[in-house]
C-alpha cells in the first residue's frame, strides 16, 4: 500500500512561527534597520539570561560559532581537537578550517555520545580542544569531560547545535562549564531561520568573537550610523562576515519565549512514541545515560534492526516518503565520508559504534505543532510498512 495521494505529506520537521514573531519581523522591516541592531542586542541579551551565561554572541549560524571559537584557539598545523564521527559535517568542517586535525573518538551505541574516556585515550602531546556534541539534545556527560580537560589544559567548545533548553545534573547547558554553540537552523528547537550563538565563561573568547563575526571590525555597524555613531573604524585583525540580522532576531525573540513550551511538547510525544513502539522488534530505541539530565529532543532517532524489519534503514525511509511521511538522516558518520577518508585516511572498521549508529539511525517526524493524529498516521505507516498486524 502507498499513501493516499490527497493526505498531505507528513514532513520530519516543522517550524512554529507565532503571528508575534511575524508581526515582528514586519515591524523591524517597516523600522528602517534591518541587519545587526537593536533586536539582535535584545535578542542576546535575552538568550543570555535564558541559557545563563554572562557572555553570549549572536551569529549567523553555529557553524559560524564553531569556526569563530576553533579560529581563536590559533591551531599550529598537526594541533589535534577531538570530537565524534556521529555529528553534522560542520563539527569537523569547522576544525579543518580553522588549521586543526580532527581526531575522532567512538560514540556510546545507546546514547550516541562520546565521552570522558575514550577522549582520555585519544589524547596527545598535540590535542588542544575537544568539542562534545550533545547529540539529539541529549547532554554528554560532562563532568569527567571537563575534568580531564582542566587536568590536561584543553579547551572545551560544546557543538550544543541540538541542546538548546537541555540540562545536565539540573544546570542550563550554557550555564557551566566553558564555551557552548547553539543552532537556530529552521530544524532546530527554536530557530531564527538561520542563526546560531556563542556561550563563553571566557571574556577574551568573547571579545574574539565579538570581532571576528563582523570583520576584524574594532566597532559595529549600527553604532557607527546611528545619530551618535563616528563613521570612523578601525580593522584589527581579517574577520569574517558571521553577523545576525535583525530580521532574525525578531524571530528569535519570540521563539526564545515559546521554547520551554515547544519542549515540554516534544518530550510528550517522544514518551508516546517509545511507549507504543516500546514492543516492536524492529526497533532499538534511543537509551538513556544514568546522570540526571533534561533531554531537549530536538530529534527522536531510533535504529531500525533491518534483520526483524525485513529492510535498512533507506529502504524504511522511501516506504515511508511512499505513504506520505517525512523522515531525517540525522547522520552518516563523518568518517565516511570521501574528504575525510582521503584527508585523514579515516575507514569503515575505525568507529565501529559510530558506524552501527549512522547505518541504522532514522529520525521520525517529531516538532511542536505535531498532533497525536499526526503521531498515528506515522504509526499506521510504520505497521503497514513492516507488514504489522
Ligand atoms: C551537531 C551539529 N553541529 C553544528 C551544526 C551546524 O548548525 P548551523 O546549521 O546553524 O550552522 C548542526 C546543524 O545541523 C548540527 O547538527
Amino acid at each position: 500500500m502507498t499513501g493516499d495521494p490527497n493526505e498531505e505529506f507528513l514532513p520530519f520537521s516543522r517550524p512554529s512561527i507565532s503571528r508575534a514573531a511575524i508581526d515582528e519581523v514586519v515591524a523591524c522591516l517597516e523600522s528602517g534597520w534591518i541587519t545587526t541592531g537593536p533586536r539582535v542586542k535584545k535578542f542576546e541579551e535575552d538568550l543570555a539570561a535564558y541559557v545563563g551565561a554572562p557572555h553570549l554572541l549572536a551569529l549567523s549560524s553555529a557553524t559560524a560559532g564553531l569556526h569563530l571559537c576553533l579560529a581563536a584557539l590559533n591551531l599550529d598545523p598537526g594541533d589535534e581537537v577531538i570530537t565524534t564521527p556521529m555529528t553534522f559535517a560542520a563539527t569537523l568542517n569547522t576544525i579543518v578550517l580553522a588549521g586543526g586535525r580532527p581526531v575522532l573518538v567512538d560514540v556510546d551505541p545507546a546514547t550516541y555520545n562520546m565521552d570522558a574516556e575514550r577522549v582520555a585515550g585519544a589524547c596527545t602531546a598535540r590535542t588542544r580542544a575537544v568539542v562534545p556534541v550533545h547529540f539529539a539534545g541529549l547532554p554528554a556527560d560532562l563532568d569527567p569531560l571537563y575534568e580531564l580537560a582542566r587536568k590536561r589544559g584543553l579547551r572545551v567548545i560544546e557543538d550544543a547545535a541540538h541542546a538548546i533548553g537541555a540540562e545536565y545534573k539540573g544546570r542550563r547547558i550554557g550555564s557551566f562549564g566553558d564555551t557552548q554553540v547553539f543552532s537556530f537552523h529552521p530544524n532546530k528547537n527554536m530557530t531564527t531561520g538561520e542563526g546560531g550563538a556563542v556561550a563563553t565563561r571566557d571574556g577574551n573568547l568573547a571579545e574574539t568573537v565579538a570581532l571576528l563575526r563582523f570583520h576584524g571590525m574594532d566597532r559595529e555597524a549600527w553604532a557607527r550610523f546611528g545619530k551618535q555613531g563616528s563613521p570612523h573604524y578601525e580593522i584589527v585583525a581579517p574577520g569574517y562576515k558571521y553577523n545576525m540580522m535583525d530580521i532574525q532576531a525578531a524571530i528569535g525573540l519570540h521563539q526564545l519565549q515559546e521554547l520551554d513550551g515547544f519542549i515540554v511538547r516534544r518530550t510528550g510525544m517522544v514518551q508516546r512514541y517509545n511507549d507504543i513502539l516500546a514492543g516492536w522488534p524492529q526497533w532499538t530505541l534511543p537509551g538513556n545515560p544514568p546522570y540526571p539530565h533534561r533531554h531537549a529532543w530536538h530529534l527522536f532517532a531510533p535504529l531500525i534492526n533491518p534483520g526483524t524489519a525485513g529492510m535498512d534503514r533507506d529502504a524504511f525511509m522511501q516506504g515511508m516518503k511512499a505513504r506520505n511521511i517525512g523522515t531525517g538522516l540525522h547522520y552518516r558518520a563523518v568518517h565516511l565520508h570521501p574528504y575525510y577518508r582521503e584527508r585523514f585516511g579515516f575507514k569503515r572498521g575505525d568507529f565501529p559504534n559510530a558506524e552501527t549508529v549512522s547505518d541504522r539511525i532514522v529520525s521520525l517526524p517529531l516538532f511542536p505543532s505535531m498532533t497525536t493524529d499526526d503521531q498515528d498516521r506515522v504509526i499506521r505507516a510504520m505497521a503497514d510498512l513492516f507488514g504489522k498486524k
